[in-house]
């Protein structure tokens, strides 16, 4: 029996909030911290509301509270470099370092990457001038993809019927600096065509263990229409994923992946989120890599995972997953994100939320906080765009979609929006 241990949680979103919710479960965990951590988790977690997540912000907590494994949420600290830090610092992380990062933090690395080692993607040119992003495009039909090569907050990605646009999309980071440094190089990829999936698995660099496939919606309303968001609901596991299809996906994908990386010379201790397109033949492509669990995908995924999530992180930190035994999960989750008015554009922030006692009393339900803070009067009042997840749980998708919804009734405050067709086409 391992010993109880203290872990960090570091993040602030719905995603961070599932993390800790799930760690706190654990029979290992003593105590879960988060760093800055969201009003919502004071339940699971000590919150430390910290304004930055570096070693240097995050030291102290970890010496004061005896912090045996830190769990990084966003992409933002892992390209920055922070699990090597922590490592180096003596702490077990969980993330990989600044070199496994890159294959989020640069679209063209991880295309250079998959070319390499045979992982099948959309042909691709890396562009670096307007001239060279004009040939690209002419050598394509549409829809048309621009892509800028760095991180840009989810917002770096341009799909278009329109040649013109994608060639503006292309000038806008190229010629007027838009996302920076991060759009100085781009990427232009053929468009793939298909059903999205997202698979994620978890590594030690050796050996990986798949966690529940999920699907995210992408688009702001219902009918998938409307403009991309960071994600305004999921479902998990997938019915029309079959073993056969999953097969193809860990030889074709994960496998390579994992080898690849240590082909490489690269550790990486983390996850692999791999974001794919199947076509209508059941072909499997990489449309990204992400280093981190997804957001929403985690609000659904971990809920419904069979076993002790602690204990899996340590493991891959410990280089011994191979040792875990591992149960397909038997349980369905769904999750509706309820965003604020007006997102993904402007926003008014600090609305009041009404409901979310009566919801927390429902069975199969939780609610994880994306977007909230307390008010000077102690309300917990909107601070973000995807404001809280709403998560329904059941023994099959259509209660577990019940669920979901029927929490989201509960639940109020100006200007709220949620799409009502989450996880409906895998109802068909
Ligand atoms: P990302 O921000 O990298 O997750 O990309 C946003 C979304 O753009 C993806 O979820 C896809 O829906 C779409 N996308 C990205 N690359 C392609 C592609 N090559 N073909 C079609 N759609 C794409
Ligand atoms: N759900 C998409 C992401 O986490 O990037």
């Amino acid at each position: 029996m391992t010993k109880k241990m203290n872990v960090l949680v570091i993040g602030s979103g719905a995603r961070e909030h599932a993390l800790a919710w799930a760690l706190s479960r654990s029979a290992v965990v003593e105590t879960v911290h988060a760093a800055p951590g969201n009003p919502g988790m004071k339940d699971v977690a000590v919150i430390h509301p910290v304004q930055d997540t570096d070693l240097r912000s995050l030291l102290p907590i970890i010496n004061r509270e005896n912090i045996r494994m830190a769990v990084i949420g966003p992409e933002a600290p892992l390209t920055a470099g922070l699990a090597d830090d922590l490592r180096a610092a003596g702490i077990l992380a969980f993330g990989p370092g600044r070199e496994g990062a890159l294959l989020e933090g640069s679209k063209s690395h991880a295309k250079k990457f998959m070319d390499r080692h045979g992982i099948p993607t959309a042909r691709w040119d890396l562009c670096t001038t307007a001239e060279e992003a004009r040939s690209a495009l002419d050598s394509r039909h549409a829809p048309f993809v621009v892509k800028a090569d760095g991180l840009a907050a989810g917002k770096g990605v341009v799909v278009t019927q329109s040649r013109e646009e994608a060639l503006d999309a292309a000038r806008g980071m190229l010629e007027r600096g838009r996302h920076g440094e991060a759009g100085k190089k781009i990427v232009i990829e053929d468009g793939l065509a298909g059903d999205e999936l997202t698979i994620l698995a978890l590594t030690d660099g050796t050996t990986y263990r798949l966690l529940s496939p999920s699907q995210d919606h992408k688009r702001a309303f219902d009918g998938d229409k409307g403009p991309n968001t960071g994600g305004m609901g999921a479902y998990s596991p997938v019915p029309w994923l079959g073993s056969e299809l999953l097969e193809k996906i860990c030889s074709r994908v994960l496998s390579p992946t994992v080898e690849g990386l240590k082909k490489d010379g690269i550790p990486y201790c983390g996850v692999i989120y791999a974001g794919l397109m199947i076509d209508g033949k059941g072909e499997p492509s990489v449309i990204e890599y992400n280093v981190r669990f997804g957001d929403p995908e985690a609000q659904v995924v971990l809920p419904v995972l069979e076993g002790d999530f602690a204990e899996l992180l340590l493991a891959c930190c410990e280089s011994r997953l191979s040792e875990i035994k591992w149960k397909d999960p038997s349980r369905w989750a769904v999750d509706v994100v309820i965003a604020s008015g007006g997102y993904p554009g402007h926003f008014e922030k600090g609305k009041k939320i009404e409901g979310l006692e009566k919801a927390s009393e429902l069975e199969d339900f939780v609610i994880f906080h994306g977007g909230t803070e307390r008010s000077d009067d102690g309300c917990l009042v909107t601070s973000g765009g995807r404001v809280l997840s709403a998560v329904g749980l059941g023994n099959s998708l259509t209660d577990a979609l019940k669920k979901a919804y029927e929490g989201v009734s509960l639940i109020s405050f100006d200007g709220m929006h949620f799409r009502r067709d989450i996880g409906r086409k895998a109802l068909l």
